[in-house]
């Protein structure tokens, strides 16, 4: 192949990558469209996460080796406060691959915060962001919040070591503690690569913490919300997706609690 072939050749499945993206992301808002209920309200529709990025491709062999592969902290059926189920620890690990800026709300055991920094490149960063049980006190409930989520906010306030305190990759995270509310972003804004919103699931503050997110995400990063129920359930985090669903193009990846959305 001559210098010009080799060029051509490379522009050539730059493009035809860019077309499938494309392509994959307009099929997406299509189904999202036409599950439109007659009261006009979009339901978060559920996708795979070969359809969410492009590292969880499947071949005839599954998902990827090397585009995949993490080290794992893995609980099994054992319970982790505020956690999340190996599946999802696994997506959050793999999506830490390519990701050089990280942000989570909500660090409780600090066990997303390690996998991040476990699994990223050596240069990369995480901040993530938790109320200390000092603090509680800061806490800015809004009268439409349940009262069953501020109580859980503050009962899992209780936290000031953390799983990644002491190992090799602590230096990778940034700790902030404070409440969300009260969280200056600006020093974020168009940063993140990969934004978790995992901190109070009342309703006010995950619409805050979403507002503040959707600021700190660089284009074509994204945003991730965990405990995700259904439309049909009543704590915070449910409702206020439900609502923000009719501005944003929302998917919820199968067999987890996450919903996701892609900033353009
Ligand atoms: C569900 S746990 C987070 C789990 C964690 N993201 C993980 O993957 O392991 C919720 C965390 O949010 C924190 N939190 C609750 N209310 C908060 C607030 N108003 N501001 C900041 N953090 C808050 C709690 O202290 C707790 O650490």
């Amino acid at each position: 192949m001559t210098p010009l072939e080799m060029v051509l050749a490379s522009v050539l499945v730059v493009t035809l990558v860019q077309a499938g993206r494309r392509l994959r992301r307009e099929s997406l808002e299509r189904r999202r469209v036409r599950s439109a209920d007659r009261r006009g309200r979009v339901p978060i529709a559920k996708a795979p996460i070969w359809e969410v990025d492009e590292a969880f491709a499947v071949g005839p062999m599954g998902p990827d080796r090397q585009r995949t592969e993490v080290t794992m902290l893995g609980g099994g059926g054992i319970l982790v406060p505020g956690g999340t189920t190996d599946y999802e620890a696994w997506i959050l690990a793999v999506l830490a691959k390519n990701a050089r800026r990280m942000f989570e709300f909500g660090t409780c055991t600090g066990r997303t915060a390690y996998l991040w920094a476990r699994n990223s490149a050596s240069d990369a960063k995480v901040t993530t962001l938790t109320l200390g049980p000092e603090q509680r006190v800061l806490y800015e409930a809004s009268e439409r919040d349940r009262a069953l989520d501020t109580e859980i906010a503050l009962e899992e306030s209780d936290l000031e070591s953390f799983l990644y305190s002491g190992s090799d990759v602590a230096h990778k995270i940034e700790q902030l503690f404070g409440d969300s509310k009260a969280l200056d972003e600006t020093p974020y804004v168009g940063k993140m690569d990969l934004v978790f919103i995992d901190g109070s699931h009342a309703y006010s503050y995950v619409i805050s913490d979403t507002r503040k997110a959707l600021r700190m995400i660089r284009s074509g990063g994204l945003v991730l919300w965990h405990d995700y129920d259904g439309p049909l359930e009543g704590r915070g985090t449910d409702e206020a997706l439900v609502e923000l669903a009719r501005e944003l193009p929302l998917f919820h990846i199968e067999h987890t609690r996450i919903v996701v959305y892609r900033a353009p």
